[in-house]
This record gives structure tokens, sequence and C-alpha cells, in this order.
């Protein structure tokens, strides 16, 4: 199934854990064993190929439905900032988005390097403290078409000056079924206060993300539809304003029986309301931004664990602790933090094991959170013979879990492998005892 990616995996007549890509293949283990664990294995040519199906599918139905505006596609840096997906991402075709300063400096950095095509474009969200504004500045005058979106009343007054294009965030007035459906949220500017606001000098893109794990078609179209309407508005003062960048929010099945819309008819739902909708109100067609960050990054990394050791699970005969050697608060930390998904976990060795073992995993550190029960369920794994090594892997763990691993009990980074092209490399070690006492002024 391709939303799973199924078509990548294999496994070896050993029964490992095999990965391909065209008649290339990676054996898990062999990697594992190379590198050790916990390793995250990441595949760039995954994270190119959705990244490239998402621009071909817009291109299509922008030319199918006869769709005026133009599709950008900006990569998420929060998503995942490692250099490898940044690189990966931009040679792609994809422009850039950032939520901090710091994350700006890394597109500081690339500049410098004269990495950039000039007519790559990048979005500024996030708060914009005076180092974040003075970044914005110093790179608009190196020629870089940076563009800040405006979140409040404060920036508002700070960038009347600004001499580049500017965008605005807006909070929609919408209700959708999504992770984040909160009721009252933080971020931009209630839509009456925008069109009290009228205009503002150099507006280019109307901006808004509503959530993460969009479960329906009608989460993008609804507030799409509303965002046309006050893009209508705002345009009467706002000639500029030729862009609606509708954010992030496209949905990874994490779990094995979870089903999401397709993305083609997601995209083919997009076009055609916003069509619609823009010829109803007689209003130019804008181009339109996605900012589909998980959708693309999450399915393109694997991370790998250990099994260290067993335990029965105290008053159930018939489930078993597998402790592993990673940590399910430290490096896959949406397992309890900001989303609380669940994963789809297998064994990465003994595959065609016909002993199996229903299983809690237990991670490393101390807490009695640390661990994966399947929501309450169970797991079948291959039962430990003497003497054998088991590895578990957890799939799509590409997405924001690099950045929001920490070093709880002071457990290291995981490595990060690459593989591409056939070879796998290393391009960050496992963190060293020192590397992390060193973050502790050690
Ligand atoms: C402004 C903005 N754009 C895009 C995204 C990416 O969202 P997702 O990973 O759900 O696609 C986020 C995530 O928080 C965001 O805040």
């Amino acid at each position: 199934m391709e939303e799973f990616n199924t078509q990548l995996f294999d496994l070896s007549p050993t029964g490992d854990l095999v990965v391909k890509e065209g008649y290339y293949q990676y054996n898990i283990i062999d990697i594992v064993k190379k590198f050790g664990t916990p390793t995250e294995v990441f595949f760039p040519y995954i994270l190119e190929s959705r990244l490239r199906d998402v621009i071909d599918l817009f291109n299509a139905f922008i030319k199918i439905l006869g769709y005026k505006g133009k599709f950008y596609y900006h990569y998420v840096m929060k998503v995942n900032q490692n250099r490898e997906y940044v690189l990966a991402a931009i040679a792609e075709g994809a422009h850039i988005e950032v939520s901090s300063a710091n994350e700006l400096f890394i597109v500081k950095k690339m500049l410098e390097k004269d990495k950039f095509n000039p007519r790559i474009r990048v979005t500024c969200n996030g708060p914009k403290t005076e180092q974040y504004i003075r970044l914005i500045e110093e790179l608009r005058s190196k020629g870089l078409i940076v563009v800040p979106v405006i979140e409040n009343q404060e920036e508002f007054e700070r960038l009347k000056k600004f001499k580049g294009d500017v965008g605005v965030r807006v909070d929609l007035d919408v209700k959708i079924k999504a992770h984040f459906d909160k009721k009252f949220n933080h971020f931009g500017f209630a839509e009456d206060e925008l069109r009290k606001i009228g205009k503002i000098r150099n507006l280019s893109i109307l901006h808004y993300h509503i959530s993460t794990q969009t479960e329906t078609i009608e989460g993008f179209v609804k507030p799409l539809r509303r965002a046309i309407k006050l893009y209508a508005d705002l345009k009467k003062h706002n000639p500029g304003l030729d862009t609606i960048n509708f954010g992030g929010g496209l949905g990874v099945p994490f779990e094995k029986n979870r089903k999401f819309y397709t993305t083609k008819n997601l995209v083919n739902q997009i076009i055609k309301n916003a069509k619609k909708e823009c010829d109803k109100l007689e209003v130019k067609h804008p181009n339109l931004v996605s900012e589909w960050g998980s959708y693309v990054t999450a399915p393109s990394q694997i991370t790998v664990f250990k099994v260290l050791a067993e335990k029965q699970v105290n008053g159930k005969n018939n489930l078993k602790w597998y402790f592993v050697d990673g940590s399910f608060i430290a490096h896959l930390t949406d397992t309890w933090s900001v989303l609380r998904h669940k994963w789809h976990l297998i064994p990465a060795n003994h595959l065609n094991a016909r002993k199996l073992q229903k299983v809690w995993l237990a991670g490393s550190t101390c807490d009695a959170d640390d661990r994966y029960t399947a929501g309450g369920s169970y797991m079948m794994m291959p039962k430990i013979e003497e003497g054998d090594d088991l590895y578990i892997v957890a799939f799509d763990t590409g997405a924001y879990q690099g950045s929001l691993s920490n070093n709880h009990c002071l457990l290291s980074n995981p490595a990060l492998v690459v593989c591409q092209n056939g070879e796998a490399r290393l391009a960050q070690r496992r963190e060293t005892p020192e590397d992390v006492a060193k973050q502790f002024g050690w």
C-alpha cells in the first residue's frame, strides 16, 4: 500500500528487514551491527519522491482544472533541521519556511556557501525577536527573498518600514477535525482585525496553519474557502497580495489501521474549491503554498533499538516487558508529549520467527511513562532465544522526533545513518558521554 511505503520494505531470506532503493537494498541489521543502536536511518529518496509527488499533483490539477495561480512547496524546517533533510528537500525544488532566528541562521549558512539559486523564497514564521528581524533584514539586503509573516500588532509596527514583501498570519474562525482542534489559538490576527487594518505595506501572502494530522479533506477545504473570502477583502486594499499559504497538516497514518484520504483526491479538492470560491467572488486565483511537513519527512526515517532484557509483566502471565536501549521519552518523544501518537513498530530481525510473544516495550530512562504499550494493547514480537539479539524498528520517525528529543537520564541522542545510492553512511555519530556531559557544564 503506497501510503505506508510498503513497496519499499522486504525481508531477507534470514528474516532481516530490508529497505529497497530501486535495485539497491539496505539490510537494517547489517547497518545496526556496523553503527550500533539506537540509530535513526534516513532514506533521502523517500523524502524526495513524496515531495516530488506533492509538487507534481498540484501542477497536474492546476493544469487540468484551469487554475490560474501557481503552486509552491515550502520545506518546514522545524520538522527536521538535519542538514541531509534540508538539502534533499531543496534539491527537489522546495522553498523554505523557518520559525525562529536560529533556523534562519541555518539559511544564512547555506547562503554563505553559495548553495542557493537566488529565486528560492524563505518565509519566516514565529515570534520576531529583534535578533530575528535583523537577520531577516540582513539576508534580504544580501539578495535573498525573505518574507516575514506578521503575527501580531507589535510585529506589524516594527515591520512597517520593511522594504521587501511581507505576509500576515490569520487565526481563521473555523473548527475542523484534527489533532489540534483548539478552541483558542494564540497564532496570528483575528479575521476582523485584519479587515480593520486594511492596508499592509508590501503584503503578498495570507498565511494560516490550522493543525497537524488533519483527519478529513473537509478540514482543508473549509478553512481554504474561508481564507479566500478574507483574501478577496484584503486584496481590495492590497493589490500586491497574490498568495495564500495554507500551512501544514497533511496526515501520516502512523498506525497500521489508520486510514486517511488520498493525497491525489485532496489536491484535486483543494484546487477545485479554490477556483470555485475565487470565481464566485470574482477575484484573481492566488498562488498556493503548502507547508506539509510531516507528510513529506516522517516516512523517510526509521529508528532502530536493540532489546537489552526481558521481564514478565507483573500480574499478566502471558505478557513480557522488552527493555530497549533507546527511549520513548527521549527519542520518540511524541509517544508521550505533543502528538501522543501510536507508532508502527515491528522486529527488525527474526521477521520469520514462528515463536512469538506478547510484549510491551520499556525505554531506558527512569520514567514510568517511558514505555510503549500500543495504547494499552500489546505487540507480537519474536521470543528471544538464548544468545540471540533482537532489534526493534519504529517506522515514520522522520518528523519532529529529532528536535523534540532530549537527554533525560543523560541518554545519548541516536546516531543518524543516511542510505542513498546503495551506500549507508554515518551522518551523525551517536552522542558520546563527553558530548552529553559537556551540555550540562561538565
Ligand atoms: C506554520 C506551520 N506550518 C507548517 C507546519 C507543519 O505541519 P505538518 O507537519 O502537520 O505538516 C507547522 C507545524 O507545526 C506549522 O506550525
